[in-house]
């Protein structure tokens, strides 16, 4: 197996806002390997984007503050070091999209002096080879007639041509680990797929580690090896992709699983989707948050957090009473 990249241990973060504390990241633990395409699962707000601020360091301080827990890259805690450190790291060594492809495009310079920008201040690169690399870039992600459409400015795009060059932007680093927040969410689904193929080609070619988050399963299915899937600030489940679509076991996967439209299940059937709502992060009940939801739950799942069970091969474990040992579930 391949080296670990990026282990994060127990990472908690929280909000203070006037409804009280939000813990919207709460002791949170994976490992990124190199090579691995991680793709973060689960529902609107149940923090799959504070968990990635917090990876770069980027929470906004106040209202949020990184409470616990440690980020080592290389072996190096991102948390301990000073905020010098963590800048050549951010956008050098990992790289992030984020969600919103058109607030992180200045609007008023041109698409390919951005990226010969990222170059420069990454790469120190002078300005002639920067541009073209640039356009050499522009070229590599599929965008017609690269060499003119270098002078364009962000609005001239399409979305699916601005969350492209967002991806070359993080890429023209050679980074080791690529953070894509939902970066189809907004575009159509040949687009989306077009992107996604991408992010996997460059992941293959250059031995960049990925980290996709998305709400949409059936989206990253096809490029991810290991799932983790979050419930209101916790890992839920972690799997292969693999085991998580053969078997997956925490019933808010199921739930998730059960949601994805197939091809095959014919017209008639109807779409299955999750009862309920995800709890406020504020004021979490007692015991496991998604037992209000579940339809598995036993008396204890209001009562107690269950525990990280880890079963058969690392990454495979879920948090879920009812594969806890010695409470009626697995042994
Ligand atoms: N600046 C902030 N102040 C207060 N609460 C915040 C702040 N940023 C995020 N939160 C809270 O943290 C929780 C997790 O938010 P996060 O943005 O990580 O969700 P997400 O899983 O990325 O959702 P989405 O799929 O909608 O992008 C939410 O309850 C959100 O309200
Ligand atoms: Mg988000």
């Amino acid at each position: 197996m391949e080296e670990i990249l990026l282990e994060v241990n127990n990472l908690r973060t929280v909000f203070d806002t006037e409804y009280g504390t939000v813990k919207a990241v709460d002791d949170i633990s994976f490992t990124l390997r190199k090579g691995e395409v991680l793709g973060l699962v689960g529902e609107s707000g149940c923090g799959k984007s504070v968990t990635n601020l917090s990876l770069l360091r980027l929470i906004p301080e106040p209202p949020g503050r990184i409470s616990g827990g440690r980020i080592l890259f290389k072996g190096k805690d991102l948390l301990v070091g000073d905020e010098e450190e963590v800048r050549l790291v951010r956008g050098g060594s990992i790289a992030m999209i984020f969600q919103d492809p058109m607030t992180s495009l200045n609007p008023l310079l041109k698409i390919s002096l951005q990226i010969a920008e990222a170059l420069q201040l990454h790469r120190g690169m002078g300005r002639k080879e920067a541009l073209a690399k640039a356009a050499e870039l522009l070229k590599a992600i599929g965008i017609p007639d690269a060499e003119a459409r270098a002078n364009d400015y962000p609005h001239q795009f399409s979305g699916g041509m601005r969350q492209r060059v967002m991806i070359a932007m993080a890429i023209s680093c050679n980074p080791d680990i690529l953070i894509a927040d939902e970066p189809t969410t907004a575009l159509d689904v040949t687009i989306q797929a077009q992107i996604l193929e991408l992010i996997k080609s460059l992941s293959g070619e250059n031995t960049m580690s990925v980290i996709m988050i998305t709400h949409d399963l059936g989206v990253v299915a096809g490029i991810c090896d290991t799932i983790c899937v979050m419930y209101a600030g916790k890992i839920v489940e972690k799997a292969s992709v693999d085991d998580l679509f053969a078997q997956p076991l925490h019933p808010y996967t199921k739930g998730l699983l059960d949601s994805i439209p197939r091809i095959d299940a014919g017209s008639r059937k109807r779409l299955y989707s999750i009862p309920g709502s995800p709890p406020n992060l504020a004021s979490l009940p007692p015991g496991c948050p998604f037992r209000p939801r579940c339809d598995k739950a036993m008396e204890i799942c209001g009562r107690e957090m269950p525990p990280e069970t880890s079963l058969g091969d690392a990454p495979r474990s879920v948090r879920c009473w009812l594969y806890a040992s010695g409470e009626g579930g697995l042994e």
